[in-house]
């Protein structure tokens, strides 16, 4: 075996298994290894398991990181983020803490129409010095795999512009960045009256564009009463799907209005946030391989009730778990928090959260066939926890327990 760098006095090695999203009770079911070592040829992983199994190593001989006898997991995919972003919204955060529904702010002209005012205005610099920051505290918590959407511009040029950002982003530092065109995010002020005509722009001006330039690898829609409606949603995603882009929406988060049984109509990769998502249409996404995204922290800053993971869980679904990082309803890329959330008030286990937040989420951005585990074969993403457990994840509730973070087979980030 030839190996660049192999992790060993692993104390516990925790992975889920497989190169697809795990279902139902499958996500409970790990790979627990005790005094373990993984074996990384350049930025592959080539073995895992008892490190008095592991075969020797040919040619040169690799690095070494010493894990100290502590847990190693997979690096965190975190498959739902709004990263990229002009301005903040701190205000309207203080008035929904007084009682101020988001909604509400919303439809008086608030929220993200603020955050479009200030992309609309940031330049691409402007955009990269702000989101550089944010990728590096990602990276401390172990996100090694970020999706980011657009959806702050409603225009050709910033729409362009966020989806550049985090092309040149992607190339400038370790974190792996996979970017979504959410043109229907919100409706602009110039189609205040008309989300269609709005689709209508979208479709004629500016999907054509992000797919000749190879912007996107997902198209998604804030599918919800007020916003764009399943006629509207649907129109989109037909679209965005016959010009070779994945789906994802934003269904069902305030309303129920159906937006969990188009994703499983449509085949998408994922449907996300489902706080008021019907059973049935859960049993259909199930049935159509849809993966449920659950934002946890989303809930939490909205004071809304949380997805119902545990059900979903139990009705066969695939449940992966994300920050949404945003600068209106969720303000935090805190992974620890979405952990502790997803077992304290999701009744989620803690092996399941592992899985929500891994394998999962990769299948959500259509790579759990390369990421997501560790596994031979797959891209060396893993995480040193400064634990001798992977349970320590969640009852460390909200602290960050990662110390070294192997992105591709290199180290790059340590905890001082
Ligand atoms: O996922 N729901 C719509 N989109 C974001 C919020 C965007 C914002 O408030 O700026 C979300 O919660
Ligand atoms: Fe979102």
């Amino acid at each position: 075996m030839k190996a660049t760098l192999v992790i060993g006095n692993i104390g516990e090695l925790a992975t889920p298994t497989g190169s697809s999203a795990r279902r139902g009770a499958g996500m409970s079911e790990l790979r627990v290894v005790r005094d373990a070592a993984v074996a990384i040829d350049v930025e592959t992983i080539v073995w895992a398991g008892p490190a008095r199994e592991m075969p020797p190593v040919e040619g040169p001989a690799p690095e070494f990181v010493d894990a100290g006898g502590r847990a190693v997991v997979p690096g965190i995919v975190d498959s739902h983020t709004h990263f990229v972003f002009g301005g903040y919204r701190a205000e309207e955060f203080y008035w929904r803490a007084a009682g101020l529904p988001y909604m509400e702010i919303h439809a008086r002209g608030g929220g993200i129409a603020n955050t479009v005012r200030d992309t609309r205005s940031a330049s691409l610099d402007d955009l990269l010095a702000s989101a550089t920051p944010r990728l590096e505290r990602m990276l401390e918590l172990g996100i090694t795999t970020v999706e980011g959407k657009s959806g702050y511009g409603l225009d050709l040029d910033t729409e362009i512009r966020q989806l550049e950002a985090m092309r040149v982003l992607d190339a400038r530092q370790p974190v792996d960045i996979v970017a979504t065109y959410m043109g229907p995010h919100s409706i602009p002020t110039e189609y205040k009256d008309s989300p269609s005509g709005y689709i209508d722009f979208i479709l004629r001006d500016v999907l054509p564009r992000v797919r000749e330039r190879g912007l996107a690898r997902f198209c998604d829609v804030f599918c919800e009463e007020g916003v764009f409606g399943l006629e509207d949603s649907r129109r989109f995603l037909e679209a965005a799907r016959d010009a070779g882009f994945g789906l994802k929406l934003h269904a069902d988060e305030i309303v129920r209005i159906g937006g969990a049984g188009l994703a499983a109509a449509m085949g998408a990769a994922s449907a996300d946030h489902l706080l008021k998502a019907s059973g049935d249409d859960l049993d259909a996404m199930a049935r159509a391989g849809v993966v449920a995204t659950c934002l946890p922290v989303t809930a939490f800053t909205l004071r809304e009730p949380y997805a119902d993971a545990r059900g979903m869980i139990d009705r066969g679904l695939a449940v992966a778990l994300a920050s949404d990082l945003n600068p209106g309803s969720c303000y935090s890329q805190s992974i620890p928090l979405v952990a502790a959330l997803g077992v304290l008030y999701m009744n989620m286990s803690i092996e399941e959260v592992l899985t929500a937040l891994t394998l999962n989420g990769a299948a959500a951005v259509g790579q759990a066939g390369d990421r997501g585990s560790i596994e031979p074969g797959k891209i060396a993403d893993a995480l040193i926890l400064d634990a001798p457990s992977f349970r320590h994840l969640a009852y460390n509730a909200g602290m960050n327990i990662v110390d070294t973070v192997i992105k591709r087979g290199k180290v790059v980030s340590v905890r001082n």
